[in-house]
């Protein structure tokens, strides 16, 4: 089946985040929103269909989750990035953000610190702050070609002087668009073992890979890798769900299972609701092809961008990410302070991206746009661009 990337939405009654939350964090809602990551595209037809099969059963009560659930996101693993999960490793929880905020907790002590790499998903720096915990910076490296590596020197050194318990990766990497190669991963896996710095890796990102690229599970590195690395993944970002709130965590070690599986108990949110389950099955069943369409269509929104800033607002430079549907966009040649080009964009471009310096302060005379809309919506987005630039 070939689907339709191109199909024409309308998110005004969706009750959207992306769409009529705006003026919570920019200056109204009347901009064109290009900001947090979900999608403007329906998902799979088959998710759908599942789904209202369950709406035509009329009855929404508790829901337990059957062995299938499970098995079909170990399936998943296995098939997609040939690396086996055992089912009983894996655990539901209602978002990786919250999973984060439990980990932490239960791994680390108050005024422990706790290592990211920014720029970064800047909810990582909130969630370690609101815990109660240090927060210790690993900067990306960027060359002049706008490429990110690791700083592995200064990762150790890090590591070393503030005594770092917990290292949270991002891999990929939202925003900046990396796709950690197996050396990068095992180099960094390595010098957390050897400082017995237990590793979270949020792997939200890991089915949206443009083509040439291929995730590696930073668990499938070696069995000692696996023993000291959590790994937080979900379909949400890959199948546009995450109004469903839920996603699955791989705990190599029984007894940090068990541990959470009580927290879960604690808190009472411990089930999923009726329509995660249902869609996430599906999703991790039926859906390997809408994906991987997805993907080569989401690749030519990034070409798309790439040669229309090229053409029309050289000013601007990006660098084709190799996974996520985030693209980092270098607006540092306009010498504008943070403020004054966050400023530009929601008042003159009338577009809401978000602000590189959320992100860390390296992140500072960068916004990160998210592609993942019918190209259409690109196109107005980046002429209001292009126009404003051209207009300073
Ligand atoms: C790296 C990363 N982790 C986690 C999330 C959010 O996960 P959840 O909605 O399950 O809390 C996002 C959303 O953009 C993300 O980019």
């Amino acid at each position: 089946m070939r689907y339709n990337f191109d199909e024409s939405i309308n998110r005004q009654n969706n009750h959207s985040a992306k769409w009529e939350e705006m003026d919570k964090k920019f200056i109204s809602n009347n901009l064109w929103p290009m900001w947090i990551a979900d999608m403007d595209l329906k998902t799979a037809p088959e998710i759908i269909d599942a789904m209202r099969a369950k709406v035509e059963e009329g009855i929404f009560g508790y829901v337990y989750r059957p062995d299938s659930y499970y098995e079909s996101a170990a399936k998943w693993s296995q098939r997609r990035f040939n690396y086996k999960i055992d089912p009983k490793t894996l655990i539901n929880s209602p978002g990786v953000v919250p999973t984060l905020s439990i980990l932490i907790r239960q791994l680390t002590k108050k005024q422990d610190s706790i290592l990211i790499q920014s720029p970064v998903y800047y909810p990582f720096a909130c969630v370690i702050k609101d815990n109660d915990r240090k927060l210790i910076e690993n900067n990306l490296i960027q060359d002049e070609k706008g490429y990110y590596t690791i700083d592995f020197n200064d990762f150790e050194n890090k590591i070393i002087k503030n005594n770092v318990k917990l290292f949270i990766l991002c891999s990929p990497h939202n925003p900046i668009g990396r796709v950690w190669k197996k050396e990068e991963l095992e180099k960094i896996s390595n010098i957390c073992l050897k400082h017995k710095v237990r590793v979270i890796s949020d792997e939200i990102w890991r089915d949206i890979i443009m083509p040439g690229f291929s995730h590696i599970p930073t668990a499938s590195l070696s069995k000692e890798i696996e023993k000291n690395t959590i790994t937080c993944f979900s379909p949400t970002k890959t199948f546009n769900l995450a109004g469903l709130q839920s996603s699955f965590v791989a705990f190599p070690i029984e007894n940090e299972w068990k541990n959470f599986d009580t927290e879960l108990g604690i808190l009472d949110i411990k089930r999923n609701n009726p329509f995660s389950l249902v869609a996430f099955e599906t999703a991790y069943t039926k859906c390997d092809s809408w994906v991987d369409q997805l993907n080569l269509y989401l690749n030519d929104n990034m070409e798309y961008v790439i040669n229309f800033l090229k053409e029309n607002i050289p000013q601007i430079k990006t660098i084709k990410p190799e996974g996520t549907y985030l693209m980092w966009l270098d607006f540092s040649a306009l010498n504008m302070s943070k403020e004054e080009l966050s400023k530009f964009l929601q008042e003159k471009a009338k577009v809401a991206l978000d602000d590189g310096f959320w992100f860390g302060e390296n992140g500072i005379g960068f916004e990160r746009i998210n592609i993942a809309c019918p190209r259409y919506m690109l196109e107005i987005g980046l002429h209001r661009i292009k126009e404003a630039v051209n207009n300073i």
